[in-house]
């Protein structure tokens, strides 16, 4: 295969080409057979190469939905793992099936014990169990957050480019998003403290901080988050940190819970973390978050009237996961810290990927390319107010960006989905996000069909 370089300790070559891309392209009996199976362990750790269909999943059904099944070759939006779970996440979920009674149930101490182990050896961060609460899901926590600590509603601030569902978490706390663009220094994004403090005003209770960011994935620095931190305490706001990514940390990267800088900074901040990124539990339904500021959890509790309710498969897997998937979560990260290269190397090849610029990340299993020389060509504006008019005439009023004509441009072109940069907010103007959580396979079939589409575009 033309583009396949060497990837270190697990190449591409392992049997699974393109025959095992027929097979993800199969229907869901297909789906179903590979949903029972764990994830293999070998004695060089766990296989993350094999082709595992994941065709029961939201970023393939929305990409067939929007193109058609026949269209697609690989589906790239939604951030989610396409790997096979930890194994015994998957026995514990056996066993408990078996056990024929899903009545009430408390949520085991066992559980939080998992999360505050899996603080401390990971992130060397204490917690502790009474500043704990749980969540179906990590938006609908920080949706009680923020409307527990801004009664008369007001504005929440977004350090863009950031991740797009913080604008409907804020829409529906019944607040404004008021997006802060960071700057680009140095190909990296980082807070304008500048912009901030203009911004802060008394109708603002809350500032989101995404550590590390999706979707460019840098992992903030001590110095970056504190400089915020103040910023933020000298206006009253109370600093909402997401850190559902912080589990992927490509070499070289350290991740710092934003709650780890200090006293002050812990005591002015709620942070918000969820097994889904991290193991790929999205659809059991479970998140946590937790502050030392019984204030704020307060706020959040009983002013936001937070609902807790998490289902007990979700609370078994998180706590298994967390238990046992140590070195799963590790063999993710080289096997995707890889893929990183692999694409790095690929765009930089000269005469390779023509309009596209990739630098790589500080981690995440996302891949945030440059497309602005792609939008010269495809997306220019009298292209983007053609597509806009066809919407219209197709009774859709959303407006169109140049990067949702990228996008529409690369799936019809390349046949994969990826996201436009105009979801994340000003500042990502030009470019797109690509979930590289797959096989090898599905990334190489991903990017040769792209490269070719470049080539052909001239
Ligand atoms: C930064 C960030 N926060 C939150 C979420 C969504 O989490 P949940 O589905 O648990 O609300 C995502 C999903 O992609 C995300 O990237």
């Amino acid at each position: 295969m033309k583009n396949n370089l060497e990837i270190g300790r697990r190449g591409f070559i392992k049997g699974v080409g393109i025959s095992a891309l027929g097979a993800a392209a199969g229907g869901a009996s297909s789906a179903a057979h590979a949903m029972g199976q764990a994830t293999t362990l070998t004695d060089r750790g766990y296989d993350f190469d094999e082709v595992f269909t994941r065709q029961n999943s939201r970023k393939w059904i929305a990409a067939y939905n929007a193109y058609g099944e026949e269209n697609i070759d690989v589906a790239m939006g939604t951030a989610d793992l396409d790997f096979k779970q930890v194994p015994e996440v998957v026995d514990a979920m056996q066993d408990r099936a078996l056990y024929e009674n899903y009545g009430y149930e408390p949520t085991p101490d066992s559980f939080y014990q998992a999360i505050i182990d899996w603080s401390r050896e990971r992130y060397g961060q204490e917690v502790k169990k009474e500043w704990i609460r749980t969540s179906s899901a990590l938006k609908p926590g920080m949706v009680s957050s923020m409307r527990g600590l801004n009664p008369h509603k007001g504005k929440v601030i977004l350090l863009t480019p950031t991740y797009s569902g913080f604008r409907g978490a804020i829409n529906k706390a019944g607040m404004r998003v008021e997006m802060s663009p960071m700057k680009r220094v140095n190909n990296r994004w980082t807070f304008d403290l500048e912009d901030l403090k203009n911004r802060l005003d008394y109708e603002t209770k809350c500032v989101v901080l995404c550590n590390p960011n999706n979707p460019s994935g840098e992992f903030w620095t001590a110095e970056e988050m504190m400089g915020l931190g103040d910023v933020c305490i000298d206006h009253g706001a109370t600093v909402l940190s997401d850190e559902i990514h912080c589990d992927f940390p490509n070499k070289g990267s350290k991740f710092i819970p934003y709650a780890t800088l200090g006293e002050k900074y812990a005591n002015t901040s709620i942070t918000y973390r969820s097994p889904s990124k991290t193991f790929g539990h999205a659809c059991l339904r479970v998140a946590y978050f937790f502050t030392q500021n019984e204030d704020l959890m307060n706020a959040t509790m009983i002013g936001g009237g937070h609902e807790e309710g998490v289902n007990t498969y979700g609370v078994l897997a998180a706590e298994k996961a967390f238990q046992h998937g140590a070195q799963w979560v590790d063999d993710v990260n080289v096997y995707l810290d890889a893929h990183h290269d692999y694409i790095y190397e690929y765009v930089n090849r000269p005469g390779e990927m023509p309009g596209v610029e990739y630098q790589k990340p500080e981690g995440l299993y996302l891949a945030w390319f440059d497309c602005n020389g792609l939008k010269e060509k495809v997306a220019r504006p009298d292209q983007v107010e053609a597509m806009q008019q066809k919407w219209i005439s197709e009774g859709n009023n959303r407006r169109v960006t140049p990067e949702l004509v990228m996008q529409d441009w690369i799936a019809r072109n390349a046949r994969i989905h990826i996201n436009p940069g105009s979801s994340y907010g000003i500042g990502a103007e030009g470019f797109m996000r690509m979930n590289i959580g797959v096989p090898r396979a599905l990334l190489v079939k991903a990017l040769d069909n792209w490269n070719a589409a470049l080539k052909a575009l001239g």
